[in-house]
Protein backbone atom coordinates (compact mmCIF):
# COMPACT_ATOMS: atom_id res chain seq x y z
CA UNK A 1 0.00 0.00 0.00
CA UNK A 2 1.16 3.24 -1.08
CA UNK A 3 2.22 6.27 1.99
CA UNK A 4 -0.84 8.44 0.31
CA UNK A 5 -3.60 5.49 0.64
CA UNK A 6 -2.78 5.32 4.55
CA UNK A 7 -2.09 8.69 5.49
CA UNK A 8 -5.68 10.26 3.99
CA UNK A 9 -7.70 9.20 6.80
CA UNK A 10 -10.98 10.21 8.32
CA UNK A 11 -8.89 12.12 10.94
CA UNK A 12 -6.51 13.90 8.36
CA UNK A 13 -10.05 14.70 6.34
CA UNK A 14 -11.75 16.10 9.60
CA UNK A 15 -8.82 17.75 11.09
CA UNK A 16 -7.03 19.42 7.38
CA UNK A 17 -9.39 18.79 4.62
CA UNK A 18 -12.65 20.72 6.08
CA UNK A 19 -12.42 24.35 5.08
CA UNK A 20 -13.23 27.25 7.62
CA UNK A 21 -15.64 29.43 6.58
CA UNK A 22 -13.81 32.40 4.23
CA UNK A 23 -10.94 30.19 3.17
CA UNK A 24 -13.22 28.64 0.31
CA UNK A 25 -14.50 32.13 -1.41
CA UNK A 26 -10.99 33.36 -2.17
CA UNK A 27 -9.80 29.84 -3.89
CA UNK A 28 -12.96 29.47 -6.05
CA UNK A 29 -12.60 33.57 -6.88
CA UNK A 30 -8.88 33.06 -7.76
CA UNK A 31 -9.91 29.37 -9.84
CA UNK A 32 -12.86 31.17 -11.35
CA UNK A 33 -10.90 34.25 -12.80
CA UNK A 34 -6.93 32.41 -13.64
CA UNK A 35 -8.87 29.55 -15.16
CA UNK A 36 -11.36 32.00 -17.18
CA UNK A 37 -14.47 29.76 -16.59
CA UNK A 38 -18.18 30.93 -16.10
CA UNK A 39 -20.68 29.04 -15.15
CA UNK A 40 -21.69 25.58 -17.40
CA UNK A 41 -17.86 25.28 -17.85
CA UNK A 42 -16.84 21.49 -17.45
CA UNK A 43 -14.16 21.58 -14.40
CA UNK A 44 -12.14 18.28 -13.39
CA UNK A 45 -10.77 18.90 -9.67
CA UNK A 46 -7.48 16.24 -10.00
CA UNK A 47 -7.08 14.79 -6.10
CA UNK A 48 -10.50 16.20 -4.96
CA UNK A 49 -10.32 15.11 -1.48
CA UNK A 50 -13.36 15.28 0.10
CA UNK A 51 -14.92 17.61 -2.33
CA UNK A 52 -14.37 20.83 -0.14
CA UNK A 53 -13.43 23.03 -3.21
CA UNK A 54 -15.35 20.73 -5.48
CA UNK A 55 -18.80 21.15 -4.01
CA UNK A 56 -19.01 24.50 -3.38
CA UNK A 57 -17.82 25.25 -6.77
CA UNK A 58 -20.71 22.88 -8.40
CA UNK A 59 -22.64 25.15 -6.16
CA UNK A 60 -21.75 28.02 -7.94
CA UNK A 61 -23.03 26.36 -11.42
CA UNK A 62 -20.35 24.60 -12.70
CA UNK A 63 -20.35 21.39 -14.02
CA UNK A 64 -17.65 19.52 -11.70
CA UNK A 65 -15.92 16.10 -12.26
CA UNK A 66 -13.62 15.33 -9.20
CA UNK A 67 -11.16 12.24 -8.73
CA UNK A 68 -9.12 10.94 -5.54
CA UNK A 69 -7.66 8.06 -4.87
CA UNK A 70 -9.70 7.87 -1.35
CA UNK A 71 -12.81 5.63 -1.89
CA UNK A 72 -14.14 7.08 1.39
CA UNK A 73 -13.30 11.05 0.40
CA UNK A 74 -15.48 10.17 -3.23
CA UNK A 75 -18.28 8.59 -0.90
CA UNK A 76 -18.33 12.17 1.12
CA UNK A 77 -17.83 14.25 -1.65
CA UNK A 78 -20.71 12.50 -3.47
CA UNK A 79 -23.20 12.86 -0.36
CA UNK A 80 -22.03 15.93 0.21
CA UNK A 81 -23.08 17.43 -3.56
CA UNK A 82 -26.28 15.52 -2.81
CA UNK A 83 -27.22 17.45 0.48
CA UNK A 84 -26.17 20.77 -1.45
CA UNK A 85 -28.67 19.98 -4.17
CA UNK A 86 -25.98 20.24 -6.88
CA UNK A 87 -25.02 17.66 -9.64
CA UNK A 88 -21.65 16.75 -9.46
CA UNK A 89 -19.27 13.22 -10.47
CA UNK A 90 -16.62 12.52 -8.12
CA UNK A 91 -14.32 9.27 -8.92
CA UNK A 92 -12.09 6.89 -6.91
CA UNK A 93 -9.28 6.64 -9.15
CA UNK A 94 -5.11 6.97 -9.10
CA UNK A 95 -4.88 10.37 -10.80
CA UNK A 96 -1.85 9.08 -12.39
CA UNK A 97 -4.05 7.29 -14.79
CA UNK A 98 -7.64 8.79 -14.92
CA UNK A 99 -8.80 11.77 -16.61
CA UNK A 100 -12.77 12.05 -17.51
CA UNK A 101 -13.60 11.41 -21.32
CA UNK A 102 -15.92 14.07 -21.85
CA UNK A 103 -12.83 17.19 -22.04
CA UNK A 104 -13.54 19.60 -19.50
CA UNK A 105 -12.67 23.30 -20.17
CA UNK A 106 -10.52 23.47 -17.10
CA UNK A 107 -8.64 21.17 -14.33
CA UNK A 108 -7.00 22.23 -10.95
CA UNK A 109 -4.78 20.31 -8.67
CA UNK A 110 -5.05 21.85 -5.45
CA UNK A 111 -2.99 21.97 -1.71
CA UNK A 112 -0.05 19.92 -2.37
CA UNK A 113 -1.64 16.96 -3.93
CA UNK A 114 1.52 16.28 -6.49
CA UNK A 115 4.97 14.95 -5.86
CA UNK A 116 3.74 11.97 -3.41
CA UNK A 117 5.22 9.49 -6.09
CA UNK A 118 8.59 9.06 -8.60
CA UNK A 119 9.22 11.44 -11.28
CA UNK A 120 7.35 8.92 -13.69
CA UNK A 121 4.88 8.89 -11.63
CA UNK A 122 4.28 12.68 -10.84
CA UNK A 123 4.92 13.40 -14.53
CA UNK A 124 2.22 10.85 -15.03
CA UNK A 125 -0.52 12.96 -13.09
CA UNK A 126 0.63 16.52 -15.04
CA UNK A 127 -0.01 14.26 -18.69
CA UNK A 128 -3.68 13.04 -17.32
CA UNK A 129 -4.50 17.06 -16.25
CA UNK A 130 -3.27 17.84 -20.00
CA UNK A 131 -5.28 15.07 -21.27
CA UNK A 132 -8.35 15.89 -19.63
CA UNK A 133 -8.82 19.83 -21.51
CA UNK A 134 -10.01 20.53 -24.39
CA UNK A 135 -7.73 22.95 -26.58
CA UNK A 136 -6.97 26.09 -25.07
CA UNK A 137 -8.33 24.89 -21.25
CA UNK A 138 -6.28 25.76 -18.57
CA UNK A 139 -4.54 24.10 -15.52
CA UNK A 140 -3.86 24.99 -11.88
CA UNK A 141 -1.39 23.44 -9.62
CA UNK A 142 -1.20 25.02 -6.33
CA UNK A 143 1.94 23.25 -4.50
CA UNK A 144 4.94 23.63 -1.75
CA UNK A 145 7.11 26.79 -2.72
CA UNK A 146 10.75 24.77 -2.42
CA UNK A 147 12.75 28.15 -1.91
CA UNK A 148 9.85 29.09 0.79
CA UNK A 149 9.35 26.24 2.71
CA UNK A 150 12.95 25.93 3.20
CA UNK A 151 13.83 29.39 4.37
CA UNK A 152 10.60 29.20 6.57
CA UNK A 153 11.83 25.52 7.75
CA UNK A 154 9.92 24.27 10.63
CA UNK A 155 10.74 20.96 12.36
CA UNK A 156 7.89 20.23 14.27
CA UNK A 157 4.44 21.92 13.87
CA UNK A 158 1.22 21.21 16.60
CA UNK A 159 -2.28 21.75 15.43
CA UNK A 160 -5.32 20.90 17.65
CA UNK A 161 -9.20 20.82 16.31
CA UNK A 162 -12.67 20.15 16.98
CA UNK A 163 -13.79 17.66 15.16
CA UNK A 164 -16.58 15.25 15.21
CA UNK A 165 -14.47 12.57 16.03
CA UNK A 166 -13.38 14.43 18.96
CA UNK A 167 -10.55 16.98 20.39
CA UNK A 168 -8.03 16.01 17.58
CA UNK A 169 -4.13 16.87 18.24
CA UNK A 170 -1.57 16.42 15.38
CA UNK A 171 1.99 16.66 15.63
CA UNK A 172 4.03 16.46 12.28
CA UNK A 173 8.04 15.94 12.43
CA UNK A 174 9.49 17.35 9.17
CA UNK A 175 12.53 16.40 7.83
CA UNK A 176 14.20 16.79 4.01
CA UNK A 177 15.86 14.03 2.41
CA UNK A 178 18.41 16.17 0.77
CA UNK A 179 19.95 13.23 -1.43
CA UNK A 180 16.51 12.03 -2.39
CA UNK A 181 14.94 15.11 -2.73
CA UNK A 182 12.11 14.51 -0.58
CA UNK A 183 10.07 16.00 2.55
CA UNK A 184 9.66 13.27 5.18
CA UNK A 185 7.00 13.84 7.49
CA UNK A 186 5.59 11.71 10.51
CA UNK A 187 2.00 12.33 11.40
CA UNK A 188 0.82 11.59 15.08
CA UNK A 189 -2.72 12.20 16.09
CA UNK A 190 -4.19 11.99 19.31
CA UNK A 191 -7.67 12.06 20.35
CA UNK A 192 -9.45 13.48 23.12
CA UNK A 193 -5.48 12.90 24.57
CA UNK A 194 -4.86 9.81 23.59
CA UNK A 195 -2.27 8.28 20.93
CA UNK A 196 -4.64 7.44 17.98
CA UNK A 197 -2.79 6.41 14.73
CA UNK A 198 0.73 7.06 13.26
CA UNK A 199 1.39 8.06 9.27
CA UNK A 200 4.74 9.24 7.41
CA UNK A 201 4.26 10.50 4.05
CA UNK A 202 7.33 11.31 1.82
CA UNK A 203 6.57 14.36 -1.04
CA UNK A 204 8.92 14.89 -3.88
CA UNK A 205 10.75 18.73 -3.17
CA UNK A 206 10.53 20.40 -7.21
CA UNK A 207 12.22 23.92 -7.58
CA UNK A 208 9.50 25.87 -9.86
CA UNK A 209 11.34 25.55 -12.77
CA UNK A 210 11.86 21.85 -12.65
CA UNK A 211 7.95 21.91 -12.73
CA UNK A 212 7.40 23.70 -15.29
CA UNK A 213 9.84 21.70 -17.36
CA UNK A 214 7.52 19.02 -16.19
CA UNK A 215 4.61 20.95 -17.57
CA UNK A 216 6.44 21.58 -20.61
CA UNK A 217 6.75 17.82 -21.26
CA UNK A 218 3.35 17.01 -20.77
CA UNK A 219 2.79 19.87 -23.51
CA UNK A 220 1.69 23.10 -21.55
CA UNK A 221 2.35 26.30 -22.96
CA UNK A 222 1.95 29.48 -21.62
CA UNK A 223 3.01 28.69 -18.26
CA UNK A 224 2.80 31.72 -15.18
CA UNK A 225 3.98 31.18 -11.29
CA UNK A 226 1.94 32.89 -8.62
CA UNK A 227 2.78 33.34 -5.14
CA UNK A 228 -0.72 33.82 -3.45
CA UNK A 229 -4.44 33.74 -4.12
CA UNK A 230 -4.17 37.78 -4.86
CA UNK A 231 -2.10 36.82 -8.37
CA UNK A 232 1.26 38.48 -6.26
CA UNK A 233 4.15 37.23 -8.02
CA UNK A 234 6.31 34.13 -6.39
CA UNK A 235 9.29 35.03 -4.60
CA UNK A 236 11.70 33.53 -2.91
CA UNK A 237 9.64 33.46 0.56
CA UNK A 238 6.34 32.28 -1.33
CA UNK A 239 4.92 29.63 1.00
CA UNK A 240 3.01 28.38 -2.34
CA UNK A 241 3.73 28.15 -5.67
CA UNK A 242 0.63 28.13 -8.33
CA UNK A 243 1.41 27.19 -11.41
CA UNK A 244 -0.85 28.49 -14.72
CA UNK A 245 -0.87 26.69 -17.65
CA UNK A 246 -2.78 26.34 -20.94
CA UNK A 247 -3.28 23.10 -23.66
CA UNK A 248 -2.34 25.08 -26.73
CA UNK A 249 -5.93 25.49 -29.29
C1 LIG B 1 -3.56 17.48 0.67
S1 LIG B 1 -4.96 16.63 0.06
C2 LIG B 1 -5.75 17.90 -0.87
C3 LIG B 1 -7.16 17.55 -1.25
C4 LIG B 1 -7.89 18.64 -2.05
N1 LIG B 1 -7.21 18.98 -3.28
C5 LIG B 1 -8.12 19.88 -1.22
O1 LIG B 1 -7.58 20.94 -1.56
O2 LIG B 1 -8.87 19.78 -0.22
C6 LIG B 1 -4.25 15.56 -1.18
C7 LIG B 1 -5.26 14.62 -1.83
O3 LIG B 1 -4.63 14.02 -2.97
C8 LIG B 1 -5.10 12.69 -3.07
N2 LIG B 1 -4.15 11.96 -3.91
C9 LIG B 1 -2.81 11.91 -3.75
N3 LIG B 1 -2.25 11.16 -4.71
C10 LIG B 1 -3.27 10.73 -5.50
C11 LIG B 1 -3.34 9.93 -6.66
N4 LIG B 1 -2.24 9.40 -7.22
N5 LIG B 1 -4.54 9.71 -7.22
C12 LIG B 1 -5.67 10.24 -6.68
N6 LIG B 1 -5.66 10.99 -5.56
C13 LIG B 1 -4.48 11.25 -4.99
C14 LIG B 1 -5.20 12.22 -1.64
O4 LIG B 1 -6.03 11.10 -1.49
C15 LIG B 1 -5.74 13.48 -0.96
O5 LIG B 1 -7.14 13.48 -0.90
Amino acid sequence: MTWWAELYDELLAEHLLVRAEGEVEPTLDFLVERLDIAPGSRVFDQCCGIGSLAVPLAARGFDLVGVDQAASYIERARADARTAGVAAEFVAADACDYAPAKPVDAVFNWWTSFGYGSDAENQRMLDRAFDALRPGGRFALDTMNLPGVLRGFRRDTVTRRTTPLGEVLLVRETSVDLAEGRMLKDWTYFVDGKFATRHHSSVRLYLPDTIVAMLRAAGFHDIDLYGDLSGGPLHLDSPRCILLARRPS
